[in-house]
């Protein structure tokens, strides 16, 4: 008799907003879940709140910055020595400043380290153990700004098409290899970063939309690679 194996997703920025939404729905589907973020207490809430409702999925979790290299390696190996897979990676800890032209270099390189260059170091840390399996899925949450930029927000923009740039760069790389790779481009999503637009919830895309776009994307056959989700909200902010 074959055992089934609980499929593992590795999530960063979980503790709220999408992050925390996907956590629950892949564990509603039966993901065993690896969850970071900053603040320990909101992590430890996530991992409660998701238990309560799944009791029977494995859930570890990394209060990290995803700036600190030492403590994302960690995180891998530990997830690797205690599952020995990773079927989804889910690249999602991000922050946002407004600002162009007037942007600090603090606040430009702070959106490079964690929207860029945190998802790049993740995925090089997780790419060989997808490798090995010949399966698993990369998701990079970049964002409407990775494919129109506003005047209001070139900093952020910038980090967000970088994103969009090595997504579609490992797409081409590693599709052939069985593992699939999508950048999620959404408009504004209702969580406390998307409330900085000042729309109203009624109008931005739901947590649960993004959730049920990463449900379909992983429904999808082996044969499938989709290499980028584009979707706004109806009301758009445009300065
Ligand atoms: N909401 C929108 O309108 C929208 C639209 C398009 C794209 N996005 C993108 O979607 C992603 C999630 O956004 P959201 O709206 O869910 O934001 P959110 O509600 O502010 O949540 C962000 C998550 O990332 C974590 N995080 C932030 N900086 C981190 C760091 N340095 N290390 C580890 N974790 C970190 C936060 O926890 P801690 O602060 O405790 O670390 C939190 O769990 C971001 O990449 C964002 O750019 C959002």
């Amino acid at each position: 008799m074959q055992t089934e194996i609980n499929p593992v997703a590795l999530i960063t920025g979980a503790s709220k907003g999408i992050g925390k939404a996907v956590a629950m729905g892949l564990a509603e589907d039966g993901f065993n879940l690896v969850l970071c973020s900053r603040t320990e207490k909101d992590l430890l809430a996530a991992k409660e709140e998701i238990l309560a409702k799944c009791p029977t999925v494995q859930i570890e979790v990394h209060p990290l910055d995803v700036r600190d290299s030492a403590a994302i390696n960690n995180m891998v190996v530990h997830t690797r020595d205690t599952f020995n897979r990773i079927d989804l990676l889910f690249n999602n800890a991000g922050i946002y400043y407004g600002g162009t032209s007037d942007l600090s270099m603090k606040d430009f390189t702070d959106m490079l380290d964690i929207n860029l260059r945190a998802p790049f170091e993740i995925i090089s840390l997780v790419l060989p153990l997808m490798k090995a399996q010949k399966s698993g899925h990369i998701m990079n949450l970049s964002s409407r700004s990775g494919k129109t930029a506003r005047a209001a927000a070139g900093g952020y923009a910038a980090s967000k098409y970088g994103l969009v740039g090595l997504n579609e760069a490992l797409y081409k790389e590693v599709s052939e290899l069985g593992i699939r790779v999508t950048a999620l481009c959404p408009g504004f999503v209702s969580t406390e970063m998307g409330n900085l637009s000042g729309l109203d919830a009624s109008e931005m895309i739901s947590t649960l939309d993004v959730v049920k776009t990463v449900r379909w994307l992983l429904s999808l056959s082996p044969a499938v690679c989709v290499k980028d989700i584009y979707f706004e909200s109806v009301r758009q902010v445009n300065s």
